[in-house]
């Protein structure tokens, strides 16, 4: 039996665009169409049926939610604001509320506004300022509901994916264009920390606690050659810690929000830097299972990260966990193992807050469509009807009384 600690926040994750549907102002929407993806269309109409959503988690006991609010929306043409999306999302906060759920949102999770993008994205000059002021006014009319903020969802990902491997929006395939990104994203998660903290101030409401959703991978070398051993170091360095490092170093981080799913296992070939950061192992050494996408499922690498996050001295929250599977019973093996993790870096002195799977519905997965299923829900994509899966209830349990049986 395991036991979490009081007050732990249990709960799931999503993002706007992966869910909402009809973000037809956004970035991505007009990608994937041209790009001839499939489309995210109206998704799983959660901006209409969030209540019903909410309404479905609180009877799985959940107490935190994590969402992100659609720049597009908030402002669909440049520097003309939505009141109308402002009030939407106090209302999708003020339901939240109502079901007694704590949300954890966030401001950027991958996509833009489409004018933003056709103006250089995140490459321009004037992005970062163009963020601050989507930022500031949606963390002024929503402040009053939120304590937990995460200003950018995974930017080495973002980064990596839209600016060097050329898969996202805007396909570019360039280090120098992805250095750029990175370091305007660095800023702009700086002058957002700065701002969330400035208004809570001068509106007098308790100091939030602000983060970015920092992906990590479990890297594990495929033998102890000093090749590999170098490899892991630097790996470790540049996708997991680069990030964190930076803003800790500027005090801009009040707690650390991780996504974990996979393992990376690293055979580097030849010395080279190239090699160094990306070889794999392609022999299936040390075979694990995988998800539907291929992702090695290491629960243990949790655990092992969590520990190295200790020397930041900061509460943790794991913002993003899950499986895709179309096999249910293998997710609640996923969930129960990887919280085991969890248990066992909290009795070894990690302070994990909180642990929100990914995701509560099945939902759109970026360029990979409709096809994964992550949802502790079902959404049947020609109706979107909701089924609660089995995995869901048992997952219920642990929310509702803190145990892992
Ligand atoms: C994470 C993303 C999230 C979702 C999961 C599967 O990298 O933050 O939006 O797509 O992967």
């Amino acid at each position: 039996m395991m036991k979490f600690p009081e007050g732990f926040l249990w709960g799931a994750a999503t993002a706007a665009y992966q869910v909402e549907g009809d973000n037809v102002c956004s970035d991505w929407w007009e990608w994937e169409k041209a790009a001839g993806k499939e489309n995210s269309g109206q998704a799983c109409r959660h901006y209409e049926l969030f209540r019903q959503d909410f309404d479905l988690a609180k009877n799985l006991h959940h107490n935190a939610h994590r969402l992100s609010i659609e720049w597009a929306r908030v402002e669909p043409e440049e520097g003309q604001f939505s009141e109308e999306a402002l009030r939407h999302y106090a209302d999708v906060l003020r339901a939240l509320r109502d079901c007694g759920i704590e949300p954890v949102v966030t401001l950027h999770h991958f996509t833009n506004p489409a004018w933003f993008a056709r103006a250089g994205g995140w490459e321009s000059a004037g992005a970062v300022r163009l963020f601050e002021r989507y930022c500031e006014r949606t963390v002024r009319a929503l402040a009053k509901h939120i304590h937990f903020w995460i200003t950018i969802n995974e930017p080495t990902i973002y980064v990596s994916h839209a600016y060097l491997f050329g898969v996202w929006p805007p396909q570019a395939k360039s280090l120098r264009r992805m250095l750029r990104v990175e370091r305007h994203m660095l800023s702009a998660h700086v002058k957002a920390y700065r701002l969330i903290h400035r208004i809570y101030k001068e509106t007098q409401l308790p100091k939030p606690a602000v983060s970015i959703s920092q992906h990590m991978m479990a890297i594990v070398p495929c033998t102890q050659s000093l090749k590999n051993r170098i490899g892991v170091y630097l790996r470790h360095k540049l996708f997991n810690e680069r990030y964190l490092d930076a803003l800790a170093r500027r005090g801009t981080l009040d707690f650390i929000g991780v996504n974990y799913y996979s393992r990376q296992l690293v055979d580097v070939k030849t010395w080279g830097l190239r090699n160094l950061i990306a070889d794999v192992c392609e022999n299936n050494h040390h075979p694990v299972p995988k998800n539907a996408l291929g992702w090695d499922i290491y629960p243990e690498g949790l655990f092992q990260l969590l520990m190295k996050l200790k020397k930041y001295r900061l509460p943790v929250m794991v913002t993003e966990n899950g499986i895709c599977t179309p096999v249910d019973s293998v997710r609640w093996d996923f969930i129960r193992s990887h919280l085991e993790s969890v248990h066992k870096a909290i009795g070894q002195g990690v302070p994990v807050t909180g642990y929100l799977y990914w995701s509560l519905l099945d939902n759109f997965e970026w360029d990979k469509g409709f096809g994964p299923r992550f949802g502790l829900i079902d959404i049947d994509y020609t109706t979107c009807k909701r089924t609660v899966r089995e995995s869901a209830l048992q997952y219920a349990k642990v929310c509702q009384t803190g145990i892992l049986q």
